[in-house]
């Protein structure tokens, strides 16, 4: 991967130089596409939608290319299946109270303790219309979902499983795909959690089969929106949330008119990823360049976490919440660690003096780092690098631990 082109899409690293960013499963960088972007459609298509002059056809024509950029993005079947809104945790909300009109008191919903409380909350929601909710629980020494404890929880009147694609503190990939004909199998749909995965693997809906799908596209090189994906059929079958003469998807689950300044910028940003895998500008938008460019990715962030791990698994005070290891199938380069004694609080805050941003806290995974008693630590640190992150950075972060922990 060329890390000199990348930095230079990104207009952050030239106006603030000096920053090493490392929060990026907080929110990553927007590529200077999709900030161009957002500045051309305000300037030359800021209409509404649907009337029949020039501009609002133009402006149509546009945010119909951003969403055929996304529909290729996820691996869609159709643009009608690509559902955007405010934010993953709005849109879990929306999908949940949608897909709940169709069901009844005592059907159930399997949740898991390692997500994100963004594919929990809304679930655990539906309890005070008499469903119930389980938790799949994690298994604390190996932080794995174990497939028998989740066979365990099933039964003929469990209509749902929601669980995370990667956990936002162990970086871990599931196998989605496995576990989701397992789920389909047992009579289920699923709902998976996808924002910890987008921006570093690429995401196709198709080939896993899965019911519902979500991503953030702020923490995939975007502005501040999110995008749902769902199955046409059962899309088709929801009830919406819209009003009621508005009957179609997506616009049945979309209420009021979407950012569509956001909406193209999102476009933009599968345009870079798609010249960065060809490494030609205005390359074509299909996933053979989204292909290579997430091979890319994952080759240059395994390298990182490879050096960053070198150092780590050195120091016998450090505990890794995860697996110590780079592995380009098992998993994303989202460390997190904590210390037998120094706080991560402490290790965050020392850090923040070397201009190097990173982060502790629970990251809204709260169950689980409850379950795995490490609320006294103040959490986990965790350090979540990006593809435009450079070995020169992580050696800069291995320097400012070093001093820290010494
Ligand atoms: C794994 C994961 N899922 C969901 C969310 C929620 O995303 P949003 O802010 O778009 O609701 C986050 C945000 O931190 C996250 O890290």
């Amino acid at each position: 991967m060329n890390i000199n082109w990348v930095r230079a899409q990104f207009p952050v690293f030239q106006t603030n130089s000096k920053m090493v960013f490392m929060d990026n499963a907080g929110g990553s960088q927007t590529v200077g596409y999709a900030i161009n972007a957002l500045t051309e459609y305000l300037t030359h298509y800021d209409v509404q939608l649907g009337a029949s002059y020039a501009t609002s056809l133009q402006a149509s024509n546009k945010l119909q290319q951003a969403t055929k950029a996304i529909k290729t993005f996820i691996n869609a079947k159709y643009t009608e299946e690509v559902i955007v809104g405010p934010s993953s945790t709005a849109l879990v909300r929306i999908l949940s109270l949608c897909l709940s009109q169709n069901w009844q008191a005592g059907d159930e919903v399997i949740i898991t303790d390692v997500d994100h409380e963004a594919n929990r909350a809304a679930w655990l929601n539906l309890q005070q219309q008499g469903l119930i909710v389980k938790t799949w629980q994690v298994n604390p020494e190996t932080f794995e979902l174990e497939t028998d404890d989740l066979l365990a929880l099933m039964t003929t009147k469990t209509k749902l499983v929601c669980f995370t694609h990667v956990s936002n503190i162990f970086g871990s990939i599931n196998p989605v795909a496995e576990w989701t004909q397992l789920i389909h199998q047992n009579g289920a749909m699923v709902c998976v959690d996808g924002v910890a995965y987008a921006p570093h693997r690429l995401i196709d809906v198709q080939a896993w089969g899965v019911d519902f799908y979500f991503f953030s596209t702020y923490k995939t090189f975007g502005p501040h929106q999110a995008v749902l994906y769902g199955k046409y059929d059962l899309l088709n079958h929801m009830p919406g949330i819209n009003h009621d003469f508005i009957q179609t998807s997506p616009y049945k689950f979309q209420p009021g008119n979407v950012n569509y300044e956001l909406c193209y910028a999102m476009g933009a940003v599968v345009q870079y990823l798609c010249d960065l895998g060809t490494d030609n500008a205005n390359a074509q938008i299909n996933r053979n360049n989204l292909n290579s460019a997430y091979q890319q990715i994952a080759e240059h962030e395994a390298q990182l976490l490879d050096q960053l791990l070198a150092y780590m698994i050195e120091i016998p005070e450090i505990k890794v919440i995860g697996l110590p290891q780079s592995n380009t199938k098992y998993r994303v380069a989202t460390l997190s660690f904590v210390h037998q004694s120094i706080s991560s609080k402490t290790i965050v805050e020392q850090v923040d003096q070397h201009n190097i941003g990173i982060r502790f806290g629970d990251f809204y995974a709260v169950k689980l780092i409850d379950h795995l008693g490490l609320m006294e630590k103040q959490g986990v640190v965790r350090v979540s690098l990006a593809h435009y992150n450079s070995q020169k950075e992580v050696q800069l972060l291995i320097n400012a631990l070093s001093q820290v922990l010494s």
